[in-house]
């Protein structure tokens, strides 16, 4: 039993729990935070015990189950135990320490709890003896999210904390013990948030083993190229074993490892042998660290279910180690947590290496690339992606309709549901695709359940704004041309809702029977329309889910952070629009762009720019790898995590597809059809300075007995020398380069899989006169494997497991059970790459936060058919990342620059904007700055500060220039700044 706070101990023993809080008056620390972390041995070798458990907010079972310790066939795991016993555990001694990490789950526990484990439970966080780390609603995956909704499920999570807590529950501490891979977009966020550090357990093993040798497990993160340092610098450590105990030193109920045995009375006593072995595995470990103090992680995958062995095994060890002490041992191993460590690195006032790259891709194996979930369920990755922009639109129209958009005509409505389905599917085994299925489909029926909670909320707001209280449908499958009021309707509205401070134009195909329309906009202007069969591909792809004809194709306008609303009226019903014609032609055109074809193939041949009269050769084509099942050198096969192509050169699946084409005043269409299960639109809008590729993949046939990767691959004339860029979590973008890591020698064990890199948004290649930017509308997988080439992963249905514990191959059913189909865009611009940003920065922040569509039976009927909720237009760096109501009269604000620093001659400048006059249907009373995460304020944000190796460049410690005066904010490059407004409705 350590020392302190046995006494104490007796004293509760004899009270018993049912005592309560106030029998604990001798207990209490000094404070929360770093003061109640426990004393150390400056002389002796620290050894910081960390009890955890990893809870996965959904994998092999859906969250709930989890919690529940529901399917307990599929794994034993009961989160709601786990809390039970160790807050029962903790209360026997005050040196035992546990931290908690997911706060889907704590909140999930919290609110069944009794007001008097409540009050046990805030006081052993005012204690510092159970401390939150990391605090997001869930432990976000790092390869496919977007920082807006890593920012959102951080934001719940945290929130919940502080408001349950206080400032004491405040996260110190970063925990991404499990994430495969690690974004530096992610520091660069966590360190805004306000954390002092950050810890994780995954990283290539070539990285590690160089890592270790050169003592450079820990260091400081310098994670964004634009935020003056240390704006974004986050200490970074790696763990010792993961996220496991060490071996021989697992004491859960579910381990089998031999326990503490200390009465010599009985058989097998082993204290000795016990001590021996931690103490030698504990210089081992220092060998590879720099300070006097060692970090333990003592718990894995839903431990603690049972805390009584692990507590009581841990008692012992300290106990007996730290006796030898009186000996002469200089090991003194204590209850600790992450942010206890921390402290004594930073107290330890040493160097540390600098970082400042990324952590992609991991492999934990020449021939285990964990590459393939960034690609791994596309549709359930593009379906939170849809969600996240509707959540969007959601929390702006609660703000900018008021109180009355969550009750008003259409009933009750809400944000909350879809914040915490979106903040559940941001879990590393959620839009990564690492789930099993059944799991997968409950995240999805979460964001469905969310989102239709959301419709009310927006249907009620609308109605509010614009006067009509006409009910809105939201057809959710326009992207298969099925929506059954447009296809029925002889007049119909279209109400175009921009969540985008500037004005956006965006195109629309509504699925129609008629054959020609009338379309106005709010002010009564025709708009020039087209209406064009649907292709065979769509059709087959909807199959027995509609049965329009036609598509009706326009370009809509919204205002900046409003709406626009449409009077589509039917004017006739025949003669049927022409068919396509068979064949590609050499070239289609508008007033910027020129794509050509290759008129024997049917191939893309080239792209030219026709305002800066650039030209590249460009040809396209799609491919599959064929997944590995396991070959002499390794067993490995791909799955949902690994990507293993069995051999580098991908299957070229058709080189002349059967092409059609169609040209209107609206758009061209070439439509290539390469089989049965691969299909795509070349697609130039009239008014549009990108290519737009909608592909279309699946059902994946696999009767052969073939797993498939499949990809698309631009290869162009650009010499990119084995360099191309991709972004972090849809932000700051990194340069890549073939078979070459910037802080180590790779040795390349696999050319295709180990060159693969996740992209949230966007990507692109470039050399002096030409850069090829490739816009995505979901997380994927990306490579270059040969000059001037880009591959994109778009869709992967493989036959094998990969042995990383899903335990199912990664073969989506779909709606029919005979393989998911998916359906795609990529965007393509060719610009000079000194102007590329000002074309990538919008059109991909179009992509990820688009309009939001509803439609009402018959004509116009609203008072105010235009709306903008902003008094003007903000300038063109400058987005509104947050909008979103925060309590009964105060409202969440972020405003990002969203150009990096000198990637924009335009752009890359400080912008002020004024916050006072900026909302049309608000007055701002009053203004606070918070910490990017808002569970801080501004001024409160005290970070530590770390020492870089004399070699790595100083840190400028430079504060920012403050703004001119209050309520005019000044953004740089990259900056978000996050504010806390109080609204009075005009
Ligand atoms: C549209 O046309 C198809 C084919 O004629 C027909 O089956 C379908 O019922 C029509 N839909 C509506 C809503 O009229
Ligand atoms: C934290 O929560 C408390 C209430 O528990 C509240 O008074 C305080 O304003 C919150 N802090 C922030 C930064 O939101
Ligand atoms: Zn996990």
């Amino acid at each position: 039993m350590a020392a302190r706070g046995s006494v104490s101990l007796a004293v509760f023993l004899l009270l018993g729990p049912a005592a309560g809080v106030w029998c604990f008056p001798s207990l209490r620390e000094p404070g929360c935070g770093y003061k109640s972390c426990p004393a150390t041995k400056p002389s002796m070798l620290n050894v910081h015990l960390v009890p955890h458990t990893h809870d996965d907010v959904g994998w092999l079972k859906t969250v709930d189950q989890y919690y529940y310790g529901g399917r307990n066939d599929i794994q034993h795991a009961g989160v709601q135990y786990i809390l039970d016993s160790v807050v029962s555990e903790l209360q026997k001694d005050p040196a035992r320490r546990f931290i908690y990490v997911e706060t889907a789950f704590f909140y999930r526990w919290w609110k069944n709890q009794e007001q008097e484990t409540r009050n046990i439970v805030t006081q052993l966080v005012e204690q510092g003896r159970l401390e939150f780390v990391n605090g997001g609603w869930c432990m976000s995956d790092e390869a496919s999210t977007h920082y807006s909704a890593v920012i959102d499920q951080m934001t719940l999570g945290l929130r919940f904390l502080n408001e349950t807590f206080g400032d004491c529950a405040r996260p110190r501490v970063a925990w991404h013990i499990d994430p495969f891979g690690h974004a530096r977009e992610h520091a660069s966020m966590f360190a805004q948030m306000g954390y002092d550090g950050f810890f994780f357990g995954r990283l290539d093993y070539q990285d590690k083993a160089h890592r270790m040798q050169m003592k450079e497990m820990e260091m400081v993160w310098r994670a964004s190229e634009s935020l003056e340092a240390p704006t974004a610098d986050l200490f970074t450590g790696i763990l010792p074993n993961g996220y496991n105990p060490p071996a021989g030193f697992c004491w859960d109920q579910s381990c089998s490892d031999t326990p503490v045995q200390d009465d010599p009375d009985l058989e097998d006593y082993n204290v000795d042998q016990i001590v021996d072995t931690f103490i030698r595995i504990s210089y081992t470990q220092a060998e590879i660290y720099k300070t006097n103090h060692i970090i333990m992680t003592m718990g894995s995958d839903f431990q603690y279910e049972n805390a009584v062995p692990w507590y009581k095994n841990m008692d012992k060890l300290i106990r007996y180690v730290n006796a030898k002490q009186a000996g002469g041992s200089k090991v003194h191993v204590l209850y600790s947590t992450p942010s206890c460590y921390l402290q004594e690195l930073n107290l330890a006032n040493i160097s540390w290496p600098l970082k400042t790259d990324d952590f992609f891709p991991y492999a934990d194996n020449a021939h285990n690339f964990w590459t393939g979930y960034f690609t791994s369920r596309p549709a359930l990755k593009r379906y939170e992606r849809l969600c996240n922009s509707f959540l969007q639109t959601c929390n702006q129209l609660e703000v900018l309709g008021g109180p009355k958009s969550t009750h008003g005509p259409f009933g009750q409505g809400d944000s909350d549901t879809l914040k915490r389905a979106m903040a559940v599917a941001q879990h590393h085994d959620a839009v990564s695709g690492t789930e099993k299925q059944h799991v997968a489909d409950d995240y999805a029926k979460r964001l469905a359940i969310g989102s239709a909670h959301c419709q009310v909320l927006v249907s009620n707001s609308l109605a509010l704004l614009s006067g009509s209280n006409v009910p809105r449908v939201f057809c959710e499958n326009l992207n298969i041309s099925v929506c059954p009021l447009t296809e029925g309707s002889k007049q119909f509205l279209l109400n175009v809702y921009n969540p985008l401070a500037r004005p956006v134009r965006w195109s629309v195909h509504l699925p129609v029977n008629g054959t020609v329309y009338n379309v106005t906009d709010s002010d009564d202007t025709p708009v020039d329309n087209q209406v064009i069969p649907v292709s065979k591909a769509t059709q087959d792809l909807r199959r027995d889910r509609g049965s329009a004809q036609f598509e009706l194709v326009f370009q809509v306008q919204a205002p900046p952070m409003g709406f626009n609303t449409y009077t589509i009226t039917l004017v006739h019903n025949s003669p049927a629009p022409a068919p396509p014609k068979p064949g590609a032609p050499p070239s289609i055109q508008n007033k910027y762009l020129k794509v050509t074809f290759d008129t024997l193939t049917g191939l893309l041949s080239g792209l030219t720019n026709l305002e800066t009269q650039q030209t590249i050769k460009l040809t396209q084509n799609f491919y599959w790898y064929n997944a590995s099942v396991g070959n002499l050198e390794s067993s490995q096969t791909s799955g949902a995590y690994i990507f293993r192509p069995n051999s580098s050169t991908p299957i070229t699946i058709n080189t002349k597809p059967e092409v059609t084409t169609l040209q209107n005043s609206v758009v061209q269409e070439v439509r290539q059809q390469f089989s049965p299960w691969v299909s795509q639109v070349v697609r130039l809008y009239a008014e549009s300075k990108h290519l737009d590729l909608e592909w279309t993949v699946g059902p994946i046939p696999v009767r052969d007995g073939f797993g498939k990767e499949v990809i698309t691959r631009l290869d162009s004339s650009i010499k990119t020398e084995g360099y191309f860029y991709t972004d972090s979590n849809g932000r700051e973008i990194l340069q890549r380069r073939k078979d070459y890591r910037p802080t180590w020698d790779l040795n390349q064990t696999e050319p295709v899989a180990g060159n693969y890199y996740p992209i949230n948004s966007r990507s692109f290649m470039k050399d002096e006169q030409n850069q090829l930017t490739v816009v995505t509308d979901r997380s994927q997988g990306i490579s270059s494997i040969s000059n001037g080439s880009l591959e994109i992963m778009v869709h992967r249905r493989l036959l094998r497991d990969d042995y990383r514990g899903v335990g199912e191959p990664l073969s989506e059913p779909g709606d029919y059970y005979d393989g998911l189909s998916v359906r795609g865009r990529l965007l393509l611009a060719l610009t000079p790459p000194s102007t590329a940003a000002d074309t990538h920065r919008p059109l991909g922040q179009e992509m990820v936060f688009q309009p939001t569509l509803s439609f009402q039976q018959g004509a116009i009927h609203s008072t105010t058919p235009q709306f903008s909720g902003l008094t003007s237009a903000l300038p063109p760096a400058v987005h509104v990342l947050t909008l979103s109501q925060w309590d009964q009269d105060s409202v969440l604000l972020r405003l990002e620059h969203q150009y990096e620093r000198s990637e924009s001659h335009a752009h890359s400048q400080p912008v002020t904007v004024s916050l006072q006059k900026m909302f049309s249907t608000l007055e701002v009373v009053g203004v606070s700055e918070m910490s990017l995460g808002a569970n801080q304020w501004k001024e409160d944000m005290k970070r530590m500060k770390w020492k870089l190796n004399k070699s790595e460049p100083v840190t400028p410690l430079r504060e920012r220039e403050g703004d001119p005066v209050p309520w005019e904010i000044t953004l740089n490059p990259m900056e978000i700044r996050t504010f806390l407004l109080r609204v009075r409705y005009k």
